[in-house]
């Protein structure tokens, strides 16, 4: 017996329930239970069938991720899996919440399948770098053929149970709320029916047809190339579900498990699988009791509906909280609501919103220019421009209109937000809600707290960040915060590389080939020269662009030419501003190889996250590391700055920096902590 399972049998049918909270995840004390429970089920003359059903909020959400790269402690989740299929006696799996990953593949090893309406089945191991490795490979195709189970896996998208019965992943539905009553009901109704004991891996029919088919994955691998690129798990379950469609079963699964070994000892799964562990760890605050209250917000004020202020809006009428949004003039207002309409008329066009949801979202709003109007808001966010004049009068205004506990937050992106609080009678009530940008779009949520920053604001802002569907990471005040601060130094570096007489292209190539979607001067001319950078009275090759009329994309080019077609080349113009600037500025050309260019603008970045982690001003690398893949997209298989520089090695960042340092000076002195650290053999884990 054991702790997480509990066994009962009623009328001939055995219930086997296990309950591992949180998420049932198949960890050793849970294959113990599994197995306990089937052995009894299997000894007991009395039992005809088998109903295998879970706890707490979800049945099986996988196999336990941290017990990868430990070693195994049987039963083996294979043999428990092998031992339920071909067992003597009728088993059911019946799913509520969640069937994911190994949960789903045992589901699938069961001889039937139930579940309730609101359940959601999946394989989404391709988000942690791995493939489905227990059988999930070879028994999806067989039910419901190759191309879904392509799209199914590489995309690892969980389909709801309705979807699930209509392509034979499950066999029946259970009424919400009933479903091991509902389960036991099936069981008895197969018996009586005489159903045999059916094994997905038997059935062929619908992999037949695929059968020594190639160019099917060769099809699907060109169509998908942009998205899998960097990637190694998309490529291993192509070639899994390829076998499945070609050799035997038992031949099939000895493929799939070399592809899942070669996957699971990669680097890229164990960079995916630390940011899965690292985007939950960032919620936890260290030095918030536990009882720290959460305070109610259930409506929002948000000042300025430009850019940010729009996208801050729409997340909070997503969840259906009402917003009453403040703008300076009667035509910005419009502007601002305008976008927000089209932007849920386009969701509404690609079918994921209805006419009815899009208008119920706009009702929301209750648009105003005057301030008075935020006096009952529990929240009120202020993104008007980025000037510290401007957000202080805001907040002088705020305080005087805002009710007694509502929390005023600034989503400024550089500016010292203990100097913004202090122009109020309540700094402890004030904080920074740092969204990036489109808002409404990217997960990152910087939750910036001031000096005086109550407890219960910071806790009611990261419980908030989790309603609205972003990723909270706290910050400390500083120039930039976590995401912008580390980001800004690959900047600079950029701009010297080019002064220096490194080709623009160049640079881009090397930060492409790295993972990123696009390099710093792609995103410069996407964005627009003028947006991009703060104001500055010095010379630049950006300004001097600017002088030129050439804007980017939108207007001129920037650092590249466009064709009608938007495909850049070279720029000879810019090749000219580049050089006239550093002939003014005395910099003499110099080569660099991609490995330099690499170190050049990366390892700044790196150092640069020491020196936040080393000021306090992060908690913990591992929410840098989230910031800056959430942030800026920072490729997922690399796990991000800090942890990408303990797989290079930081004793290698250390020397190579102060090599650059002995060049270039101080902008590459290592941190201190990064020093430390490489000196004694730890990482950033240590810290
Ligand atoms: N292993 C270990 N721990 C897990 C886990 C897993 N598979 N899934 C979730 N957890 C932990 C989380 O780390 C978190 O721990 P914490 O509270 O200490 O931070 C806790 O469970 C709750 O998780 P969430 O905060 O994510 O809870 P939600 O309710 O938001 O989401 C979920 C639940 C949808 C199940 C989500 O946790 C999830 O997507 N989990 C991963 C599912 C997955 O990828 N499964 C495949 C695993 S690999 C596999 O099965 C290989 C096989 O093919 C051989
Ligand atoms: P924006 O220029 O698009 O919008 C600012 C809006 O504020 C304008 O519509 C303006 O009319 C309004 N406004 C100005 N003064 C006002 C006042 N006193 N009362 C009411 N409304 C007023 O600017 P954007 O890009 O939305 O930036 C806003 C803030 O968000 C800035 O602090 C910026 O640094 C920050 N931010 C911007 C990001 C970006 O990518 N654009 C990313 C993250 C933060």
């Amino acid at each position: 017996m054991s702790d997480v399972m509990h066994f009962e049998v009623e009328n001939g049918i055995a219930i086997v329930t296990i309950d591992s909270p949180p998420v049932n995840a198949l960890s050793q004390a849970v294959r113990q239970g599994i197995t306990d429970g089937f052995q009894q089920a299997w000894a007991r003359d009395d039992v005809q069938a088998i109903v295998l059903i879970c706890g707490g909020r979800t049945f099986f959400a996988g196999a336990d991720i941290s017990e990868f790269g430990k070693p195994l402690q049987g039963p083996d989740l294979l043999s428990v899996l092998d031992g339920i299929e071909n067992g003597s006696k009728l088993t059911i799996a019946a799913i509520h919440g969640n069937a994911l990953g190994g949960g789903l593949e045992l589901a699938l090893h069961c001889h039937y399948r139930i579940a309730v309406p609101s359940a959601k089945l999946g394989l989404p191991e391709v988000h942690l770098g791995l493939l489905p490795g227990a059988g999930g490979t070879q028994r999806l195709p067989r039910i419901v053929g190759v191309p879904a189970a392509l799209d199914l896996m590489t995309s690892g998208r969980p389909i709801g149970a309705r979807e699930a019965l209509s392509v034979g992943v499950i066999d029946a539905l259970a009424e919400e709320g009933k479903l091991r009553d509902d389960a036991v009901a099936y069981a008895r109704r197969l018996l009586d029916e005489g159903a045999t004991l059916t094994r997905v891996r038997d059935r062929d029919d619908k992999v037949a047809p695929y059968r020594n088919k190639p160019e099917i994955y060769d099809d699907f691998r060109r169509q998908h190339a942009r998205g899998f690129r960097g990637f190694k798990a998309p490529e291993n379950i192509i070639k899994a579900i390829q076998a499945a469609a070609d050799l035997p079963f038992d031949q099939g699964i000895q493929r799939e498990r070399e592809l899942f070994v070669e996957l699971r000892d990669s680097k890229e799964s164990a960079a995916q699988r630390y940011a899965f562990f690292a985007e939950r760890e960032t919620a936890k605050v260290p030095g918030l009791p536990k009882d720290t209250p959460v305070l109610p917000v259930t409506s929002v004020g948000v000042i300025g509906a430009g850019t940010m202020g729009g996208g801050i809006t729409m997340n909070f009428l997503n969840i259906g909280m009402p917003v009453t949004l403040v703008e300076a003039s009667q035509e910005a207002l419009d502007r601002g609501i305008g976008v927000i309409r089209r932007n849920y008329e386009t969701s509404a066009r690609k079918g994921k919103l209805t006419n009815e949801q899009v208008e119920k979202r706009m009702a929301l709003i209750t648009p105003s220019l005057d301030y008075a109007a935020l006096a009952g808001a529990d929240l009120v966010i202020e993104a008007v421009f980025e000037s510290m004049a401007i957000k202080k009068e805001v907040f002088a205004r705020l305080d005087k209109i805002a009710k007694p506990g509502a929390i005023l937050a600034s989503n400024t992106s550089f500016l010292d937000l203990d100097e913004i609080a202090a122009t109020t009678s309540r700094p402890e009530n004030v904080i920074g809600l740092h969204f990036f940008s489109p808002a409404n779009v990217m997960r990152l949520l910087e939750v910036v707290r001031g000096q005086k920053t109550a407890p219960a604001v910071i806790n009611t802002a990261m419980q908030l960040a989790k309603k609205i569907g972003k990723v909270p990471v706290l910050a400390g005040v500083c120039d930039g915060f976590i995401a912008n601060r580390a980001m800004r130094t690959r900047g600079v570096q950029a701009d010297a590389l080019v002064l220096e007489g490194v080709a623009p292209a160049d640079i881009d190539r090397v930060i492409y080939a790295y993972g990123f979607a696009m390099g710093p001067f792609q995103m410069t001319d996407l964005v627009g020269l003028d947006v991009i950078g703060r104001d500055s009275t010095e010379k630049t090759v950006r300004s001097e662009l600017v002088k030129r009329g050439r804007l980017g994309q939108k207007q001129g080019g920037g650092y590249y030419d466009y064709d009608e077609n938007r495909r850049p080349t070279p720029s000879p113009v810019a090749t000219e501003v580049i050089r006239e600037v550093a002939a003014e500025k005395g910099i003499a050309p110099r080569t660099a190889d991609d490995a330099e260019i690499l170190a050049r603008l990366l390892y700044p970045v790196v150092n640069e996250g020491a020196k936040i982690l080393e000021e306090g001003i992060a908690i913990r690398a591992s929410d840098i590391d989230v910031a800056l893949m959430m942030g800026y997209n920072w490729p997922v298989y690399t796990g991000g700055p800090m942890f990408w520089a303990e797989t290079v090695g930081l004793a290698n960042i250390v020397a190579k920096l102060k090599e650059l340092e002995s060049r270039y000076g101080a902008a590459f002195k290592p941190a201190a902590l990064l020093e430390q650290l490489a000196a004694s053999g730890k990482g950033f884990r240590d810290a």
